[in-house]
């Protein structure tokens, strides 16, 4: 029988069921709806059915009886016997299969030819296992159109340092952006600065101030974000007590936003200073956008929205200001001040209505933290009101926080002063340190290079592969452990394999020895393969990864019992070029998941 699955995204896996399904209804012939499923503990079977006891219900017969029965069918209908090995019933009445060893060899056949494309969805595949014959497959690119996903994170504030928020929302959002583009779907990342509002009247007015008083360019000294920082904070203060202050920081923000020459060329230059100190940490992590489409970029287009708003009836005068009322028991939300000062709320509504019209997405997400979900809740409902969303699926990518070792929030704000850039520096230090200890003979310049790459990946790992929502905790130890559930262990777990690979000099595979592998890890470990499209899968629909690293983390567990357990290097003919394949395999594997959470990985370590 060939299944013909046209354009569906379809795994292997699901394909089988497919398969056990349509078996299952040859052996029925009654109309009923089928249930295949995966067995949490493989003593239950890899595949498992509980149409016997629906069945039972029915016809109110006894459950056990009818998975009897249908066992013996199937026992007789061509194709089962080569897709199936063992099948049982199991009271009160579940019936379940285990794949046969030929229809697992196959699976990895068609996983190892894959290579760096095994996990993406299949848009066609044909396969005709029940004769016997291999899997044949069809990846060619689908007509369909591409799906388009727009990705706005790490969006930090232009003046103000990086915080650990944007770290997280920097992370999070570039490993979203892998996943969702090895996906298939057409991927825009964009990098929604902070930089336009009534700071940077006060910044301007600050700066000023600062010019005259030192009487010389302070461009003579070079200025960071921590200066800025400073400025703003002592002249905010000062403007508590100071009215006067106050009415000159709007009257540069007014001329600042009216084009005034001057003011326009200063606040470029904090934008110069702080995307320099951004990028940084951007090459650090390496973190790249497709668009810096910043608050200011959105500037005159609000007067539009709020007419707009009005005449449509969605927004009304309230106490002087703009708003729209998304919710009864929820405060209204606001679109312009009673000074007539636009909001960050105002230019998302507009950033919402450009984005639909310029890149016709699909989706939007906003990787922010749990703190906002209030503005885009109200957000969401807006443009919906206002019919600016063209029925696009928006997102509120929430996280937690991220806290300190004794649990305290870990800020950059007031009191603990943290950058960002020295807390990257510290993990790849302490992560030197660890790599001085293991591989002390190592060149220093190699040693540099793999302390970067753990320290990072630390970093990320231990962030990725938490719950997404839960606050996360900063643990150095636990970060950089070998042995643990993270980044070392992994990279660890990778280069090892790669090594044998080397010693071995595996480069071609002939796909008849596959019948080598028989052990039992041997194939779990491909079925684990096997598994990897659905967790890609899955990891797009909750948009996020942490299943992704719960996989891996496991996947090397199994690798690493599976060459302690058998022979490589010294198993006999077949059998070594088997099991060289199979570690190549879980090696492209780790590696594909790896850089889909943004971590690069080592062929030595
Ligand atoms: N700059 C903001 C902050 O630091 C985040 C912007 C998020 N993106 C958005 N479209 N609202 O909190």
């Amino acid at each position: 029988i060939t299944f013909n699955f046209g354009f569906l995204s379809i795994t292997i896996k699901t394909m089988l069921r497919e398969q056990i399904k349509n078996q299952l209804k040859k052996a029925i012939k009654e109309n009923i709806e089928i249930e295949v499923f995966v067995p949490q503990n493989d003593k239950f079977g890899h595949y498992s059915t509980n149409v016997a006891l629906k069945l039972g219900k029915i016809l109110k017969k006894n459950p056990m009886e009818l998975a009897n029965e249908i066992k013996s069918q199937l026992g007789k209908q061509t194709g089962f016997t080569g897709l199936i090995d063992k099948t049982s019933v199991e009271s009160p009445g579940f019936i379940n299969f285990w794949l046969s060893t030929e229809t697992i060899q196959k699976e990895f056949v068609e996983i190892f030819k894959a290579k760096k494309n095994w996990g993406r969805p299949r848009k066609k595949l044909l396969i005709e296992v029940s004769r016997g014959k291999p899997f044949g497959s069809d990846q060619s690119k689908s007509s369909g159109k591409k799906k388009i996903i727009v990705i706005d994170y790490s969006h930090p504030n232009i003046a103000k340092p990086m915080s650990v928020a944007h770290l997280r929302s920097t992370i999070i959002g570039q490993a979203l952006y892998n996943i969702f583009r090895f996906s298939g779907w057409k991927v825009v990342g964009d990098n929604h600065l902070g930089d336009w509002g009534k700071q940077f009247g006060i910044l301007i007015t600050a700066y000023k101030e600062k010019l005259t008083t030192n009487n010389q360019r302070p461009t003579t000294k070079k200025i960071t974000i921590k200066d800025l920082m400073k400025l703003y904070v002592d002249y905010t203060s000062r403007m508590e007590s100071d009215p006067k202050l106050e009415d000159a920081a709007r009257e540069e923000t007014k001329k600042l936003q009216e084009g005034n020459k001057e003011n326009i060329k200063i606040w470029k230059e904090f934008y110069r200073i702080s995307l320099e100190e951004f990028k940084k940490i951007y090459k650090i992590l390496g973190v790249k956008f497709d668009y810096y489409l910043g608050e200011s970029f959105y500037a005159p287009m609000l007067p539009e929205i709020i007419r707009d708003a009005l005449k449509k009836g969605v927004a009304k005068k309230s106490q002087k200001a703009i708003v729209i009322f998304t919710d009864k028991d929820k405060p209204p939300f606001i679109i312009q001040k009673a000074d007539e000062a636009y909001l960050y709320s105002t230019t998302d509504i507009a950033a919402i209505k450009y984005r639909v019209k310029k890149f016709k997405p699909d989706t939007i997400l906003y990787v922010l933290d749990n703190g906002q979900s209030l503005h885009f809740e109200q957000l969401f409902k807006s443009v919906k009101m206002l019919s600016y969303d063209n029925n696009v699926n928006l997102i509120h990518v929430k996280f937690g926080l991220i806290l300190s070792e004794d649990m305290k929030k870990l800020s950059t704000r007031a009191g603990r002063h943290i950058s960002l850039e020295d807390l990257l520096n510290e993990t790849i230090i302490r992560a030197k340190k660890i790599v001085n200890k293991k591989q002390p003979s190592l060149s220093e310049k190699e040693k540099n290079k793999i302390a970067e790459i753990v320290g990072i990946g630390a970093l990320k790992y231990n962030d990725l592969s938490q719950n997404r929502q839960s606050d996360i905790t900063f643990k150095w130890e636990k970060m950089l452990n070998f042995e643990g559930n993270s980044a070392p262990y992994l990279l660890y777990a990778y280069a090892r394999l790669k090594s044998i690979l080397r010693k071995a000099r595996f480069k071609k595979y002939d796909s008849k020895f596959t019948k080598h592998l028989t052990q039992e890890i041997e194939l779990k470990l491909i079925r684990d393969l096997d598994e990897f499209p659905d967790i890609i899968k899955r990891a797009v629909e909750i948009y996020y990864s942490h299943n992704i690293a719960e996989y891996l983390f496991s996947l090397a567990a199994v690798a690493n019992s599976f060459y302690h357990e058998l022979p490589v290097l010294k198993a006999k003919k077949g059998e070594r070029e088997a099991r060289l394949a199979l570690i190549g395999a879980i090696s492209q594997t780790l590696k594909t998941g790896l850089n889909l959470l943004g971590i690069e990985v080592l062929e030595k370590m």
